[in-house]
């Protein structure tokens, strides 16, 4: 029995990839061909839909996972840490593929997290998997952006699903691979994450113009989108086309930067679906449970936080 901290039965679905990361938190960026030790190393579940069901975890509220599993012993503790923390994996196809991973320098002198990301052809969660979950169970689903031709029929299985039965499952994608197909994931979600990286790749220089540029390329549909700018801040044009920004909430030091965007789009969903939160309320709660996490290790300090006080 997974326990949650409000009523809503239904569960917020994330829908991506689970990784291994292997992190070495380093004094400085090493230099090409040295052999250098690092000041500490660990390992732990990542891949970005697997951060945000951490975090929406850690915020205490009911989620799943849905995405390829692998089957290979050797990585069994990534189920294992699903299970023991309420994580919902029941809906996962499996296969025998080893999972991709990732290795992860943390420098602490530049405060930056660089990722070498490998995936060697690990199979994808397609429509075929998507269409047996039973939809009735979530309020709310979000797709890490990638493999659009899938995507957008699983998207588009949400909405029939919307209109058949009188529901309103809410649909968010987070853009942040360098892909231009993604965008078309867009169309049809009403929120959008887009990424700085991504942003840049397209040649829109602030958060202002990334947010206005998305609501362009698609203007028959009103959408939330956010856009978050680094230590600028976060951006934001509302479903009824307001624009706002929102400043960042930076800790005293940042201790580990890996996944702290995934952690901000667990906790603007967060805000919206659970605490009924206003678009530009719900990014206020994203920077600020992004930005305490950037000053703690992994994501497990955000138990420490209890959202619902902050806007009291
Ligand atoms: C962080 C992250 C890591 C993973 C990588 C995949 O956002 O999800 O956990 O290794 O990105 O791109």
């Amino acid at each position: 029995m997974i326990e949650t901290n409000n009523n809503n039965s239904r569960r917020i679905l994330c829908v991506g990839m689970c990784v291994l990361d292997i992190v070495h938190v380093c004094n400085k960026y090493p230099e090409e061909d040295t052999d250098r030790r690092c000041l500490k190393g660990y390992w732990q579940r990542g891949g970005n839909a697997s951060n945000n069901c951490t975090v929406l975890r850690n915020l205490n509220t009911d989620c799943e996972f849905l995405g390829m599993l692998s089957e290979s012993p050797a990585f069994g503790f990534l189920h294992d840490d699903c299970r023991k923390r309420g994580i919902r994996i029941d809906n996962c196809p499996i296969t025998a593929q080893d999972p991709p991973f990732s290795s992860v320098l943390l420098s602490q002198e530049s405060d930056s997290r660089t990722i070498i990301h490998s995936n060697s052809n690990f199979p994808i969660l397609t429509f075929e998997h998507f269409k047996k979950i039973n939809l009735s169970d979530y309020s709310w689903i979000h797709f890490e952006g990638r493999n659009p031709e899938e995507t957008l029929q699983m998207i588009d299985k949400i909405h029939e699903f919307n209109r058949n039965h009188d529901a309103n499952i809410k649909i968010s994608v987070e853009l942040e691979k360098l892909k231009l197909e993604l965008l078309e994931l867009a169309s049809q979600s009403d929120y959008v994450f887009l990424g700085k990286e991504l942003a840049l790749f397209m040649g829109w220089q602030n958060g202002r113009e990334a947010v206005e540029k998305v609501q362009n390329l698609f203007p028959n549909r009103k959408r939330g989108i956010i856009c978050t700018w680094g230590s600028k801040g976060a951006y934001c044009l509302t479903e009824t086309g307001d624009f706002h920004h929102i400043e960042p909430c930076p800790p005293r030091e940042i201790v580990d930067a890996l996944g702290a965007g995934d952690t901000f789009c667990a906790a603007v969903i967060y805000g919206l679906d659970r605490m009924k939160l206003t678009l530009e309320k719900a990014v206020e709660l994203g920077n600020r449970v992004a930005g305490f996490k950037l000053g703690h290790c992994g994501y497990d300090d955000i138990r420490q936080l209890e959202p619902e006080k902050l806007f009291m």
